[in-house]
Parts: C-alpha cells; sequence; structure tokens
C-alpha cells in the first residue's frame, strides 16, 4: 500500500544541513559513553545541537525541545533558532536515551525534525501511550480504543499469520507488567528494551529487518511526536493518547490548546504537514550504527527521512576536519 504523500514545503537541501547538526551532536555525546554520567552527556549533547541549530538555514521555533523555558537555558520550547529562512517547527531531542549512553548500551541516538510551522502537536511533559504497526496494513485494524490482545488478533488476521508469530516491543518498566501478561496471553513475543522508544517505535517499519510487528506501551510525549515525525516519513500506523494523570500536566495541557485529555491521536493528527527527520547514531544499535573514533577519522551514522517523498537516506560520514568537533571538548 503507498503511503499518502503530502504537499512538500520544506526544501530537501535541508536534509544535509541536519544531518550536519545531529552528527556533531552524536560526536559529542559519543565522547561520554559509557562513563555512566547521563546528564553530562546530555548537556554535551543539547551544547553541540543548540550551536549547530543556529547556522541552519530556517527560522525556528522549537515546539518539542529540552523543557519549558527557565527549566533548561537551551533548546527550550519557544526558543528561536536557526539563520533566517523558512519559518519552521523544531523538535529535538538532543540525545535520546542518555542512560544507554551513560551505560554505553545499543540504542542511544540524536533526533532532530523540522516541520511546516504549526503542524506539530505541541504536549506537555507527560507520558503517552503508543501504539504502532508498519506500513501495508489496512488503516485502523489497530487503536488505542481496542485491547492489546484484540490488537495483536487484528494485525495477526492481517499478516496472516497465528498470534504466536506476532513479536511486539515493549519498554521495561513495572508499569507495563498488565500489558506484557496480556500480550502474552495472545501467544505473541515479547521483546523487551530498558530505553528509547523512537527508534522502537522506527522498528515497526521495518519487521523483516528488526523482527518488530507491534510498539505498544507508555513512553516519553515529546518521543511521542518525533517517532511520528519519522512514520509520517517512512508510513505506518501509529496512535497516541496523553496521560494527564495530575492537575500539573493537566494545566499544561489546556495551555497547550489540549480541550480532550483523553483524546486518541492519530499520526496525521500528531504531525500534520510536511516534516524531514535526522537521527545520528551515538551507541551502536538496530537502526544506527555509533560514532566511531580513531586517529584520522571520526565516522558517524545518520539517517534522513522527508515525509513529501518518502525518501529514506542513509549518510555513512567520514569527518576528517577534527575542527568542529574539538570545539565541542
Ligand atoms: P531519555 O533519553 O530522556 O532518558 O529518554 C529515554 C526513554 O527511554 C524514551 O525513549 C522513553 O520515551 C522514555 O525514556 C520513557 O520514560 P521512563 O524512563 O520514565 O519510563
Amino acid at each position: 500500500m503507498r503511503v499518502a504523500r503530502m504537499p512538500q514545503v520544506l526544501d530537501r537541501r535541508l536534509s544535509l544541513d541536519m544531518a550536519q547538526v545531529t552528527e556533531r551532536c552524536a560526536v559529542a555525546a559519543a565522547r561520554l559513553r559509557g562513563r555512566g554520567d547521563e546528564q553530562a552527556a546530555d548537556l554535551a549533547a543539547m551544547a553541540a545541537c543548540h550551536r549547530e541549530l543556529q547556522l541552519i538555514p530556517v527560522s525556528g521555533t522549537v515546539v518539542i525541545g529540552e523543557g519549558s523555558e527557565g527549566e533548561c537555558e537551551q533548546l527550550f520550547v519557544g526558543e528561536k533558532l536557526g539563520a533566517g529562512g523558512a519559518e519552521v517547527d523544531l523538535a529535538v531531542d538532543a540525545l535520546e536515551g542518555s542512560t544507554l549512553c551513560a551505560k554505553n548500551m545499543e540504542g542511544s541516538l540524536c533526533v532532530l525534525v523540522i516541520a511546516e510551522r504549526g503542524s506539530l502537536l505541541k504536549v506537555p511533559d507527560a507520558y503517552m501511550e503508543k501504539l504502532a504497526i508498519g506500513p501495508g496494513y489496512p488503516d485502523g485494524i489497530v487503536s488505542l480504543a481496542q485491547s492489546p490482545q484484540e490488537n495483536i488478533q487484528a494485525l495477526a488476521d492481517a499478516k496472516g499469520v497465528p498470534t504466536s508469530e506476532i513479536t511486539a516491543l515493549i519498554l521495561d518498566r513495572p508499569r507495563h507488567a498488565p500489558l506484557v501478561e496480556a500480550v502474552r496471553k495472545t501467544g505473541a513475543a515479547i521483546k523487551l528494551i530498558t530505553d528509547g522508544d523512537v527508534a522502537g517505535v522506527i522498528h515497526t517499519t521495518n519487521p523483516h529487518e528488526s523482527g518488530i510487528d507491534i510498539y505498544l506501551g507508555l513512553g516519553g510525549a515529546a518521543e511521542g511526536i518525533l517517532a511520528a515525525a519519522a512514520l509520517r516519513c517512512i508510513g505506518g500506523q501509529m496512535e497516541g493518547r496523553l496521560v494527564l494523570d495530575t492537575e500539573k500536566k493537566r494545566a499544561q495541557a489546556k495551555a497547550l490548546g489540549i480541550r480532550d485529555g483523553a483524546k486518541i491521536y492519530k499520526l496525521e493528527e500528531m504531525v500534520r504537514g510536511d516534516c524531514l527527520v535526522a537521527a545520528t547514531g551515538v551507541t551502536d544499535g538496530a537502526l544506527l550504527k555509533g560514532v566511531r573514533f580513531s586517529r584520522e577519522v571520526i565516522e558517524t551514522d545518520t539517517i534522513v527521512l522527508r515525509a513529501a517523498t518518502g525518501t529514506v537516506r542513509r549518510i555513512s560520514t567520514e569527518h576528517r576536519d577534527f575542527r568542529k568537533f574539538r570545539m565541542q571538548g
């Protein structure tokens, strides 16, 4: 099934600028791999991202960032970044999977989304219940309105296999114990990950390679929007429902214009227009290789996605001019 495309608004040449941003973020974070200091790795990635985003030819506003103004100094929601150009929204996770990076475990990456102005759902600092499957299935066969069992069964039927041949990816958290139990009852397999659900959702888009058919569970709402942008480019179905379990989160959501806190958002409601997504691996993972350092070269592995065309570019870069990277310490 072909993915419905949206009109092109963003210049595809931004892809390379974006790759440079995430590459430099990834190198900054990778220098702190395995040091047991999540915060240091996060700050290094944020500083690199902030500096590089000031150079790219857009007039950007951060809509998904590292926190609200006053809470963090860089990449806060509302911050204006870019060297000037088309008005766009920026969504960024300078280091997705900071614990993975600090422990030098698989799957940490740097992610940047540039989207048509006003097209990304603005979310509070909360969890989002997420459900994602890859491309090629009839619309709406799975939904957060159904139980996990119903979703696994519907997916198995659509794939033409028994439920025992379905694999679900779930974050390994105590809160997911009932979900894990429900999925196991169907006979489906579960792969548990310790962190990194942006990559987790993206894995559903290529079940042949990843072995993952469906992503289920609660993770960061911001990460949900980043993952939705990736699916908007590659294809696939995703739904998200915010978990507004405190007065503060409900008030934040209201201030962002969210009237129905229990709404199930479809992919097209989370990312409503054209977008570009870039991600560079920090540590090795199934999606991207991590940064490799040697005396002569720094090697990075990046993926750049384009919603208007569905293009997936893989950029394997050998950096020989270290000046830009030395500045990052
Ligand atoms: P960070 O890089 O911000 O630590 O996020 C990692 C992550 O695993 C996300 O991929 C996921 O959405 C979120 O944390 C889950 O939150 P929690 O660790 O509270 O379960």
